[in-house]
């Protein structure tokens, strides 16, 4: 099958060209003008006045994730059409062990689940416990395309895992190429003031916020960079909400430390104004680390278009309003997590549009640089001949408005609810098939392959 993408603009995160794309089957074959010479095609789609860029890489989801009340209401079916739906064509999601469980056993049940997804996706997994067997287990997590693993300084009891454990597995991800990805805030103090607010009587939501200061934040960030410098290992921050984490995050990067950082829409649209709203509303807004002052959102941005942050991501963990009802009277009860996989193109494009970053640095930060941390690249994350054919067409100048009537995610709100945007994502191929065009979807349940993915490559990050 040869399909032509023809009339569009090109963008890489490196190029913006006037170019056609010739698609072989499952990969490009060429990007240039007349591509088609030599031979006919067999179904052109037409990308005249819009921009054809690399399908969205989203390195951060929970798919129906159980939480401690709760399971994350999008399941791998639901939340990769939708992610389909807003541009994204490849998931990382965050696979699980339970304690006492091999990893391998974890990322098994988690593979099986995926089994449903939509799209093609890998799977990190998050290690709640540190000993030799589980290290002992990390050359076979990478054998089995897992590159990166997922440590908590939060959640004590739960997933946290303390400095030395911390310490071992950075020695040991060092010695193998496996990434590690830390949830940086400190649990421990974090813990003592959710008890001393629910002491009080401090129950409404905007108390999840003022017991995870901004501070254990940043002092977290720095300690897990401390620890990566020691061992002599990269680190990747996840979902980092806060200027005083990027302070830490710049002040290593410029000294030279491998630390790479990940933000998410929420943290650069989102405040703790709007986990402050009347009533419980404020609950649709509960996530970890917490949103934060607008003056971090300042920040964020300048973190992204500096080089600081390398990644948008979504965190997505959607609950439904139903389900954050659990926390009404007692804010620790409340599902930790906010919809987001078919948002955060469409959001981050707004910083295109209000010329915050450039249009080649929201394809970096959306699909290559991720695909490079986590060992897709070139695969995924570009347009180039050999790459999958996961392309969206970008209309710049279609407006819509956000909404959860017509949004597709598994979940009864948006965030982003009434918030008008610019630049329509019209059409979606995932490996040359048109999984979005016209308004209707043509993905399918189980159509999405599981991606072993490679060591990281961190050239241009
Ligand atoms: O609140 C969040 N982010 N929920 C998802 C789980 C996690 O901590 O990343
Ligand atoms: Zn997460």
């Amino acid at each position: 099958m040869r399909t032509l993408v023809t009339g569009g603009t090109v963008v890489t995160a490196s190029d913006t060209v006037a170019a056609d794309v010739l698609i072989v089957d499952e990969q490009v074959a060429a990007v240039g003008i007349d591509v088609r010479a030599g031979a006919g095609v067999d179904r052109v789609v037409d990308a005249t006045g819009r921009y054809v860029l690399p399908g969205g890489v989203d390195v951060h989801t929970h798919m129906e994730l159980q939480t401690p009340y709760a399971v994350a209401s999008d399941d791998f079916a639901t939340g990769t059409a939708a992610a389909a739906w807003g541009g994204t064509t490849t998931i990382v999601d965050y696979a699980g062990h339970d304690y006492g469980e091999p990893l391998l056993a974890g990322l098994a049940r988690w593979r099986q689940k995926a089994a449903k997804s939509h799209l093609d996706h890998g799977l990190h997994m998050m290690v709640r416990e540190v000993n030799d067997r589980v290290l002992a287990e990390l050359p076979a997590l990478v054998a089995a395309g897992v590159s990166s693993i997922k440590l908590f300084m939060a959640y004590p009891g739960v997933y946290m895992v303390d400095d030395a454990a911390i310490f071992r597995v950075l020695g040991a991800a060092q010695e193998y190429g496996v990434l590690v990805a830390m949830h940086a805030e400190n649990g421990g103090p974090i813990d003592v003031l959710i008890e001393r607010h629910v002491a009080a009587g401090d129950t409404a939501p905007i108390f999840h916020a003022r017991s995870r200061p901004a501070a254990m934040e940043g002092e977290a960030t720095g300690r897990a960079i401390a620890l990566a410098e020691l061992a002599g290992a990269p680190i990747y921050i996840t979902h980092l909400s806060s200027a005083a984490a990027l302070a830490t995050v710049r002040a290593a990067r410029d000294r030279g430390v491998a630390v790479y950082a990940e933000t998410c829409p929420q943290y650069l649209y989102l405040s703790d104004a709007d986990l402050a709203r009347p009533g419980f509303e404020g609950a649709k807004y509960v996530c970890s680390p917490p949103l934060r002052a607008a003056m971090d959102q300042h920040e964020l941005w300048t973190g992204l278009r500096q080089g600081d942050v390398q990644v948008v991501a979504t965190d997505h963990c959607p609950f439904r309003l139903g389900q954050k009802e659990l926390g009404r009277g007692d804010f620790t009860r409340i599902p930790n997590g906010l919809p987001g996989v078919e948002d955060r193109l469409t959001l981050l494009f707004q910083g295109v549009v209000d010329e915050q970053i450039s249009l080649n640095r929201f394809v970096a930060l959306t699909a290559t640089i991720p695909a490079k941390i986590f060992g897709l690249y070139p695969r995924k994350g570009t347009i180039a001949p050999g790459s999958d054919a996961d392309l969206v067409i970008l209309d710049p100048q279609a407006e819509r408005t956000i909404s959860a009537a017509t949004h597709h995610m598994n979940v009864d709100y948006s965030c982003y609810e009434g918030r008008r945007v610019q630049g329509g994502i019209e059409t979606v191929l995932q490996r040359g098939n048109v999984i979005v065009a016209d308004g209707s979807y043509f993905g399918r349940p189980g159509a999405g392959r599981y991606l072993a993915r490679g060591l990281p490559d961190y050239s241009s990050c």
